[in-house]
């Protein structure tokens, strides 16, 4: 019970990364609020982390929406009184062709996957009177590309070093921001994707990420066991930065 006595956040758990991020910090001990937009799902995922013996909350929240950031955070408070982890991992993928991305492309995809995670820090970092950690779910493609992912890989990599300077910023308060890169993770999120199978053959593993392994490490820089690492980002890709 490494998380014993510690409240989470997760965006984005209703499915995917962000579900199992919730059973593991659960788990280990943390009180979690679950968050997304599909209620019935959110309930499902609070309803398996009671049952086996955790506490969780569901606050359904549009992480597009300013209003969400605050009342996430507020939500938090009046059920478990603090807040010690934030997991910034509501998010989605944009795959197109450079030319043939929209404004509207670039304006929901910065909101969501780069604006929302600007702003939760914004929102929680002072109530963090204790220290806390934050784990920001970006994606290996803030540090390796492929066509089709330029507007993806803007966006992840902004966040990717937006977190190291947060980091510096606060690790005087025992503040630590560290920034998760999953390779390709059988989610919802690429479910029927016709690249399927040529990501798979860029991967040495020769398979995609379960949600769970990417969990596993969430809960390790959530922890103490990561006491030293801030600033930080941990790779999960199944060996392709090798290549
Ligand atoms: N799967 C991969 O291969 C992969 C690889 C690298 C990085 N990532 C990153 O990992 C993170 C999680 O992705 P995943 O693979 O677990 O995908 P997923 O299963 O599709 O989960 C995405 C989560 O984000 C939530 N979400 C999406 N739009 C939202 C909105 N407007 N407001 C609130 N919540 C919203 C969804 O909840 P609702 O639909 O209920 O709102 C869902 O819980 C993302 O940031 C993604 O970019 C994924």
């Amino acid at each position: 019970m490494k998380l014993q006595n510690k409240v989470a956040i997760v965006t984005g758990s209703t499915s995917g990364i962000g579900k199992y991020a919730s059973f593991a910090l659960a788990k280990a001990g943390a009180r979690v609020t679950v968050t997304g937009r599909r209620s019935e799902k959110g309930e499902q995922v609070v309803q398996e982390i009671k049952a086996n013996g955790g506490q969780a909350i569901f606050v359904q929240a549009d992480m597009m929406h300013e209003e969400s950031y605050e009342y996430l955070v507020n939500e938090t408070l009046q059920a478990f009184g603090q807040i010690d982890i934030l997991v910034n991992n509501a998010g989605n993928i944009i795959e197109k062709s450079f030319l043939e991305l929209t404004v509207d492309d670039f304006q929901q995809f910065i909101t969501l996957d780069g604006y929302a995670y600007f702003r939760m820090m914004q929102e929680v970092i002072p109530h963090m009177k204790n220290g806390g950690s934050i784990i920001n779910v970006t994606s290996l493609a803030a540090i390796n590309t492929i066509p089709t992912h330029s507007l993806y890989s803007f966006v992840k990599a902004g966040v990717t070093q937006m977190s190291k300077g947060v980091a510096q910023e606060f690790a005087g308060q025992n503040i630590r921001v560290n920034c998760l890169l999953p390779g390709a993770v059988d989610t919802e999120m690429v479910a029927g994707n016709p690249n399927s199978d040529f990501i798979r053959s860029l991967i040495p593993m020769q398979r995609f990420s379960t949600p769970e392994e990417q969990a596993n490490i969430i809960v390790f820089l959530a922890s103490d066991d990561s006491s030293y690492m801030t600033g930080s980002s941990i790779v999960a890709d199944g060996g392709v930065r090798g290549i």
